[in-house]
Order: structure tokens, then C-alpha cells, then sequence
């Protein structure tokens, strides 16, 4: 039952959370976020991703993650994409993860294949489908394209293709654990290559990988399972999925969602990450004002409460009030922010000052705060 009572003993943001062994010193969580960064570099970190993650880290927040990684190549948004698809991606990426531990947070990474939406110009270059030899052929349950105004030809995924994109998933977790991350997050959203799998939508595959409920939701439990296979007990899996696709009921409904979480709670996944949309251009986003995701969030959250596994909401929460609202209010577990991170690196730290709370400000900082 979702508590009401704002009592100084409930949950609030600044409580530890303990995820299987390992604990987490606050319920802030930078938010996944592509940073197009890896110039010439092939999916290699950069001091970019090293400044970018160790500051958030510095900046208080009890989870930082890395951005959608990619498992393999085709799997890349755009060419300057992180990857970890090699031993030597999980060496550039090793004193990133183990500079935001050492600042008390928990590193985490965000393994992720973009599917049907692969192969396209990073934002700053105005987007759009990158045709010819920089580019790549982008695979999907069906040979039908994301419906770019000049879309790309998309390899449907055959049973052989589909395996591999499950063991790369699995090989991927195996070296960000190496690199030293504590929590892998499945990316299952935003119409990426599992979303576009689980969602009518864009799937329309007959076979096992498709058709009903269970079909469509086959490859993201199984690759759940296989990163849940790979990373120790102690450490925890999330899952971020799209509670919606904002396409009526013809389209994954939070519904859907609703049935899904407790199937991934049983294939290992320790936190589920709430987000919405990204399926299809004809999305129709309902309300988009400040926290208008939590309330699937807090949909998730009732339909995991017979598990242990725990919930993320993300979406326009920017105000530490706001976020410890969401918290203590047993929406959820745990206050995700993207773009407030961008604007105030040091979001928890400000946070803490403002709720009266002790925040991790660093021993060097301590004459600022
Ligand atoms: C620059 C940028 C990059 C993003 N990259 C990712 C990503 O790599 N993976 C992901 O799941 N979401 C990504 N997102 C979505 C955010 O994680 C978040 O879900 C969304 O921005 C809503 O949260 P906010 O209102 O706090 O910004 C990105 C958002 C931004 C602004």
C-alpha cells in the first residue's frame, strides 16, 4: 500500500538503498545520457565520459550511469556512441567506474542496441539516417525502417541473429564487470532494439519473437536473464523499459508494462527504470509537465509489491523537493534525472542543503558548501 504520511521516519531521498548486497549511499540517479563523444575514437571512452561521470559523481548522486553503450557495432545510435564490445572498451572505461566509487557512488552502465534506430547523424549534426559507407545496415524484428522521412533498409533478425544479440548482451555485462561497474542496466526502451521487439508496434514477426505477449517479450527477458547469468549475486540488474508507447491501445499500454515487470523481477531484474515512448514519430505524448512519468512509475511500483525489486521514475523531476516527494511518497525507490544533471552537475550536493540533509560533499569541497 503506498504511503501518504510525510513523517519525518519515511523513505526519504537521502536514505540508503540496498539492492541485494550492495548498498547505495542516496536514492539520486544521473540518468542515462548519450554524449556523442567518442570523436574518431570507435565506441572508446574518452576524457570526456571520465569528466562528465566523475563530476555527477563528485556532485553527490548515489548511482551514476553511463550512457546507452553499445554490445556491438550495428548496435550504435550514432558513430560516436560508447561501446563495449571489446576488451579494450572495457580498459577505457575501467578509471571512470572506479573514479565514481571512489567518490562513494555506484557506478552503473546503461548496454544497449539500437536496432531499427541505428546508423543515424549524432543530434548536434542534425540527426536523420546516415546513408552510404558511414553508415551501416541497422537490424530489427521486421525488415520494415523506423520511419525517418529517408529511411534506411533494416535486416530482420533471423533465429541465429537474434542468439547473437543475447550473447552479446551477456558478453557485454562480462566486461563491464571487469571494468568494474556495479549495476548493468538492459536498455528496454525508447524503441530500441528490445522495445521495438516487445511492442506491436514494430513487431509483427509470426514466430517465437513475436505474435502475442509473450512472444514479443521473449527478447528482453531472455537477454535479462542473460546478463542476470553473468553479474554476481550481490550486484543488482536494472531494466529500463517504455511503460508506454503513447500509440493508443494498438501500441504497448502501461498495462502491458504492469504484466511485465514481476516476469523481469523473476528473471533477475533488481530495479525497473520507467520511461516512456521513442517507438514510433506518431507518438502522441499526453502531458508532458514536471514528473509526468511518475505515474507510471508508481503504476510499476504497485504491481511489483508482492517482489523485492525495486522502481526508478524519470521524467521532468528537477526540484530536490520534487524528488524526495517522489520518494517518500513510495512512488518509488529511486529519483532519476537527466537533463536537471546536465544544467547543476552538483545537483545532490544542493539538494542535500536544501532538505536539511548531510550530503557527500567532498573533503576538497567542504569550504563551498
Ligand atoms: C542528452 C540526452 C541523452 C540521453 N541519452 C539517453 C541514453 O543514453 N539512454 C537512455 O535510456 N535515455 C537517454 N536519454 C533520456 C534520459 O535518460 C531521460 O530519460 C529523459 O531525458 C527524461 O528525463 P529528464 O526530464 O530528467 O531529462 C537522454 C536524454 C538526454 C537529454
Amino acid at each position: 500500500m503506498r504511503a501518504t504520511d510525510l513523517s519525518p521516519r519515511m523513505t526519504g531521498l537521502f536514505d540508503a538503498l540496498e539492492l541485494r548486497g550492495t548498498e547505495i549511499r542516496n536514492r539520486v540517479m544521473v540518468s542515462p545520457m548519450c554524449q556523442y563523444a567518442c570523436e574518431g575514437r570507435d565506441g572508446l571512452a574518452t576524457d570526456w565520459h571520465h569528466v562528465h561521470l566523475g563530476s555527477r559523481a563528485t556532485g553527490g548522486a548515489g548511482i551514476v550511469m553511463a550512457e546507452a553503450t553499445a554490445v556491438e557495432p550495428r548496435g550504435r545510435i550514432s558513430p560516436q556512441d560508447l561501446g563495449i564490445w571489446s576488451d579494450e572498451h572495457a580498459d577505457a572505461l575501467r578509471d571512470t567506474a572506479r573514479f565514481i566509487s571512489d567518490r562513494g557512488a555506484t557506478p552503473a552502465i546503461q548496454l544497449a542496441h539500437a536496432g531499427r534506430k541505428a546508423s543515424t547523424r549524432r543530434p548536434s549534426d542534425g540527426g536523420g539516417p546516415i546513408h552510404g559507407e558511414d553508415g551501416w545496415t541497422p537490424v530489427g524484428p521486421t525488415a520494415e525502417s523506423y520511419p525517418h522521412d529517408d529511411p534506411l533498409d533494416v535486416e530482420r533478425l533471423d533465429q541465429a541473429g537474434i542468439e547473437g544479440v543475447v550473447d552479446s548482451f551477456r558478453a557485454a555485462a562480462e566486461r563491464a564487470l571487469d571494468a568494474g561497474f556495479e549495476i548493468a542496466e538492459v536498455h528496454g526502451a525508447h524503441g530500441y532494439l528490445l522495445h521495438s521487439f516487445y511492442s506491436p508496434v514494430s513487431n509483427g514477426r509470426e514466430d517465437d519473437w513475436g505474435g502475442d505477449f509473450a512472444g514479443r517479450t521473449r527478447l528482453v527477458r531472455e537477454v535479462t536473464r542473460a546478463v542476470r547469468e553473468v553479474w554476481p549475486d550481490e550486484k543488482p540488474v536494472f531494466v529500463r523499459l517504455s511503460a508506454t508507447d503513447w500509440m493508443g491501445e494498438d501500441g504497448w499500454t502501461v498495462d502491458d508494462t504492469a504484466e511485465l515487470a514481476p516476469l523481469l523481477a523473476e528473471d533477475g531484474a533488481d530495479l525497473v527504470d520507467v520511461s516512456a515512448g521513442g517507438v514510433h514519430p506518431d507518438q502522441s505524448v499526453p502531458e508532458s509537465g514536471p514528473h509526468y512519468q511518475v505515474p507510471y512509475a508508481e503504476r510499476v511500483t504497485e504491481a511489483l509489491s508482492d517482489t523485492d525489486c525495486a522502481v526508478g521514475a524519470v521524467g521532468k523531476i528537477t526540484t530536490p523537493e520534487g524528488a524526495d516527494e517522489v520518494v517518500r511518497n513510495g512512488r518509488a525507490d529511486v529519483a532519476i534525472l537527466a537533463r536537471e544533471h546536465l544544467r547543476d552537475p552538483y545537483f545532490t550536493l544542493h539538494a542535500a542543503e536544501e532538505l536539511g540533509e548531510e550530503g557527500p560533499v567532498p573533503r576538497a569541497y567542504r569550504r563551498g558548501f
